[in-house]
């Protein structure tokens, strides 16, 4: 139980004052819940974490999850935003995001989301590749215009972390390597090139890490890098070490406290400055994960269950790897909780299955929950990151509704998908109707 979940007298799980069966069956199944509650501490948190540094910045990075009304929470909550596509800038420009406070990432940008996020005025972009960078300078060149932008390097560090998650380690398909002296390239390459304005330099070494070893690590790399190219008189201000704190999905899951790891990165940065005699940078941190991860919890309606004899009892709900393809993806773990019977004291074990023609498709492994019947509604907590972003209409299962609950009162975010919109761009070919 994180946030604001608690159990109410009917024996349900709460969630931000709302009860979730109540939920479940106002806006029906699969349902995301995000506790807007739990996202604003963390938020205030992160906020917290970075003092005693004279100027630092805090991106969430919308990749986890961007909704409009996500954007306009952001925006409220006083935090700067990272998009990685024309797609994510767009929606915050429909939260009337202020485009200063953009940070533009990704790894190979179109000629058409370069020019949108200069048109927009975005506050930087995160330059990955030479080819990215000369790109940007024609385009800027031709419209007139001037833009701030910081370097993404690969410093070499290794997170443990699933590999498909790992992004910091040389070979990388992300940023300029500071081994190759790809990075030292770029930098004199950005100072060469008109209208791009370097500022600093960025990395993200990877997502869900639980110590502060590869953070110290990155910055320890990212501030030799600092320390040689100020030394070549360019004067770079700002290190933006991206995001990737980890979260608990299941109790056994021993991750850092926000305050922890910002102060931990506070004390590393002010120690490497000062080892190499340098001005204490601006530092930027993105995190993403750890501010909605846990806020969020997926609402589903149990199905089918059926028990195999000697080898196991599957519980089949009304979602699964199409709403959270985490698990069949990264072999990510859950736990559930049985949201219409919170105080039910006789239990059986089971695995929980979605409802996708696929064998993996799996939530849960062997879970201990009160015993279960059709209509029951199970919660899995921790699924606000990467769940709805990543979410697909496999098998043409429309996408589930997303609320946000605070002190008693729920409001959408995200309608449910109907079958219309799953349909609505497609096309018959004249010869064959
Ligand atoms: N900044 C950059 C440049 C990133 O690439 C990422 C995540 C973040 C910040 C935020 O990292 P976080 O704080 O959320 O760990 N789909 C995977 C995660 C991919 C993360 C990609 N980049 C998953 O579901 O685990």
């Amino acid at each position: 139980m994180t946030g604001t979940m608690t159990i109410n007298q009917a024996g349900h799980l709460e969630i931000g004052g709302c009860d979730t069966v109540t939920l479940a069956r106002q806006y029906g199944t699969p349902l995301y819940v995000m506790d807007e509650e739990a996202v604003r501490r963390r938020a205030e948190q992160y906020s917290q974490s970075l003092r005693g540094l004279e100027d630092s910045e805090i991106i969430y990075a919308g990749k986890a999850l961007l909704t409009v009304g996500i954007a306009a929470l952001v925006k409220q909550m006083g935090l700067s935003l990272d998009v990685v596509s024309g797609g994510e800038l767009y929606a915050a420009a429909q939260a009337q995001f202020p485009m200063e406070k953009i940070y533009f990432h990704g790894s190979n940008k179109s000629a058409h989301e370069l020019k949108m996020a200069v048109d927009y005025g975005v506050g930087r972009i995160v330059v990955d590749s030479l080819y990215e960078l000369e790109l940007l300078s024609d385009i800027l060149v031709q419209s007139n215009r001037e833009c701030d932008i910081l370097l993404r390097l690969t410093p070499g560090v290794e997170a443990h972390t699933h590999s498909h998650i790992q992004t910091g380690q040389s070979d990388s398909k992300f940023g300029f390597g500071i081994a190759t002296g790809q990075a030292k390239a770029g930098v004199e390459a950005a100072s060469k090139l008109p209208n791009v304005h370097l500022r600093g330099i960025h990395c993200h070494i990877g997502s869900q890490i639980f110590e502060v070893s590869p953070f110290k690590a990155a910055v320890e790399s990212m501030m030799d890098f600092l320390a040689e190219t100020n030394n070549a008189g360019y004067g770079l201000r700002e290190l933006d070490i991206g995001g990737g704190l980890g979260i608990r999905h299941t109790p056994e899951d021993d991750t850092l406290d926000i305050e922890e790891y910002g102060q931990f990165l506070v004390k590393t940065v002010r120690q490497a400055a000062q080892a190499r005699g340098l001005p204490i940078p601006k530092l930027m941190i993105e995190p993403g994960r750890s501010l909605v991860g846990e806020a969020g919890t997926t609402l589903y309606a149990v199905g089918t269950i059926k028990e195999l004899p000697g080898i196991r009892t599957y519980v089949s709900v009304d979602g699964g790897m199409g709403d959270n393809p985490r698990v069949s993806l990264y072999g990510a773990e859950y736990t559930g909780l049985a949201a219409s019977k919170m105080n039910a004291s006789e239990t059986k074990v089971y695995t929980v299955a979605g409802k996708c023609c696929e064998s993996g498709d799996k939530l849960l492994f062997d879970v201990e929950l009160p015993v279960l019947v059709p209509g029951d509604i199970l919660a899995v907590p921790a699924t606000g990151a990467y769940n709805y972003s990543m979410a697909s209409n496999y098998n043409m299962l429309p996408r589930p509704a997303m609320v946000s609950v605070y002190q008693g009162k729920s409001e959408l975010l995200v309608e449910r998908e109907q079958y219309h919109d799953l349909v609505r761009l497609h096309r018959i070919p004249e010869r064959w109707q």
